[in-house]
């Protein structure tokens, strides 16, 4: 066995070396505590991997993803969302009757139960949907028990897999004051969803092939990205046995912070006021270098790709053909592409690898669809649902599954004598 050596004061350990399909190679340092006393530290983890795993691979330095060894690029333009789905769930593509049954279990679970509903109703209608989303995902528990983390499995996960978008649209709907709209089981994944969010009963709504699709492509480069924030959360909850709902609830929780998933809503909101401050991109240049300016560039940047992120590279693509195809004119892409072309000639984000990540162009289709802001993050989480629900899967399925718990260099007091309060 390859063996990599530490030395540590003095003495000397022998560490496992192990290698992932793709030539990837690990240091094994589990027993280094117990052997040594020392622990390592990397905080972020940037350079610590906290599982094995055979669903996504990403190669940061050659702009490379692949679901279950298919290119990211093949499936944008050759699968649906729910093949996927069901391709990183189960680790294979499906055949015609697979992908047929497993389509028709997610429709029939699309309907959530009516005082569900009536809490969704509760909330202000000025209250984020990420919020709700991800407290009516938790609250699932108390519809569909789930006491024992590994029960109902497979039903638990097309009910996720189909309830997420009703409770999606039906908060949309609430937001905006409008009728809810019931979810169909005639129409496709993302068909729905549509129906369900801009159908309204005066009209009679039809769903746009040209939308369905761009929302379909979305969600596939949405559906998973290995070991990210939200990922890991998901796989710390699930760790401890949490059920599924309280595992996924976290996940999205995770997702909303604007540098992960959240970042597709604020890069608008930048475009936006860049628009409104006459277009002064040497000012926002400028500031987004100063680190004490509080000021970033929003859907730029990335933990893993250092040379370009693949989706990025379609969404920039796919924003051009629905915003022609739409015979929408948005100034926004054009700031987008701006802003792009002097980041990528100035020094700071050359020397740094800053490239445009997924968020950069995916806010401005959102836009084109007709899909407000505050629902961008949403859209991400219905993406990378089944992506959370594999790598839990993946997880929970291991036979020596240890509960998520790292170690930290204490920094604090020494132990000191308690003063009473007269005294201090
Ligand atoms: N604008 C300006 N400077 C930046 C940016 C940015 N968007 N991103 C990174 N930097 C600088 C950073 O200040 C640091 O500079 P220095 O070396 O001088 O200290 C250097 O680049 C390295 O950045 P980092 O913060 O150490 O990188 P990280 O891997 O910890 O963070 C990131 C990655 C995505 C959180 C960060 O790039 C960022 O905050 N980007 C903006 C938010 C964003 O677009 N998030 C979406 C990520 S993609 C979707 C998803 O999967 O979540």
């Amino acid at each position: 066995m390859e063996t990599a050596k530490l030395t540590l004061r003095g003495k000397e350990y022998d560490l496992p070396v192990s290698e992932g399909t793709e030539g990837e190679v690990s240091i094994d340092i589990a027993a280094l505590r117990s052997k040594s006393g020392a622990i390592t530290m990397d905080p972020g983890y940037g350079n610590t991997g906290s599982c094995s795993s055979a669903i996504t691979f990403i190669d940061g330095e050659q702009g490379i993803l692949r679901y279950r060894g298919y290119a990211i690029e093949e499936l944008a333009e050759k699968s649906t969302f729910i093949e996927v789905a069901y391709l990183l769930i189960y680790g294979q593509l499906p055949n015609t009757t697979e992908l047929s049954s497993f389509k028709d279990t997610v429709t029939r679970h699309s309907l959530i139960h009516e005082d569900l509903r009536k809490m969704i109703e509760m909330y202000p209608s000025s209250a984020h949907p990420m919020g709700v989303l991800s407290a009516m995902i938790s609250s699932l528990t108390a519809f569909y028990p789930a006491e024992n983390y590994n029960s109902n499995v497979e039903t638990n996960i097309a009910r996720l897999i189909a309830k997420i978008q009703t409770i999606s649209a039906f908060f949309y709907k609430r937001s905006v004051g409008q009728p809810r709209v019931y979810p169909r089981n005639d129409l496709s994944y993302t068909g729905n969803l549509l129906n369900m969010m801009f159908s309204v009963p005066s009209e009679n709504y039809h769903v746009s092939a040209i939308l369905e699709d761009a929302l379909d492509k979305l969600l596939i480069l949405h559906a998973d990205h290995e070991q990210n924030c939200s990922t890991s959360t998901v796989r710390m909850v699930g760790s401890s046995h949490a059920n599924i709902f309280a595992t996924m609830s976290a996940g999205i929780d995770a997702l909303w912070g604007p540098l992960h998933g959240g970042a597709n809503q604020e890069v608008i909101t930048m475009l936006e006021h860049i628009r409104d401050d006459g277009q002064d991109y040497k000012k926002y240049m400028e500031l987004a270098k100063n680190k004490n300016s509080g000021f970033k560039l929003m859907g730029f940047g990335h933990r893993v790709y250092k040379n370009f992120d693949p989706r990025a590279k379609i969404l920039k693509a796919a924003a051009d053909r629905v915003l022609n195809t739409l015979g929408i004119q948005d100034p926004l892409l054009d700031i987008a592409q701006n802003l792009e072309r002097i980041a990528l000639e100035d020094s700071y984000f050359v020397e740094r690898k800053l490239y445009p990540n997924v968020d950069f162009y995916s806010g401005i289709i959102y836009k084109a669809m007709g899909i407000p802001i505050s629902m961008f993050t949403v859209m991400f989480a219905i993406g990378r649902l089944p992506g959370w629900i594999a790598q839990w899967k993946e997880l929970t399925s291991e036979s020596n599954l240890r509960i998520y718990r790292p170690r930290q260099v204490y920094t604090g007091e020494n132990v000191r004598p308690y003063i009473p309060i007269e005294q201090r």
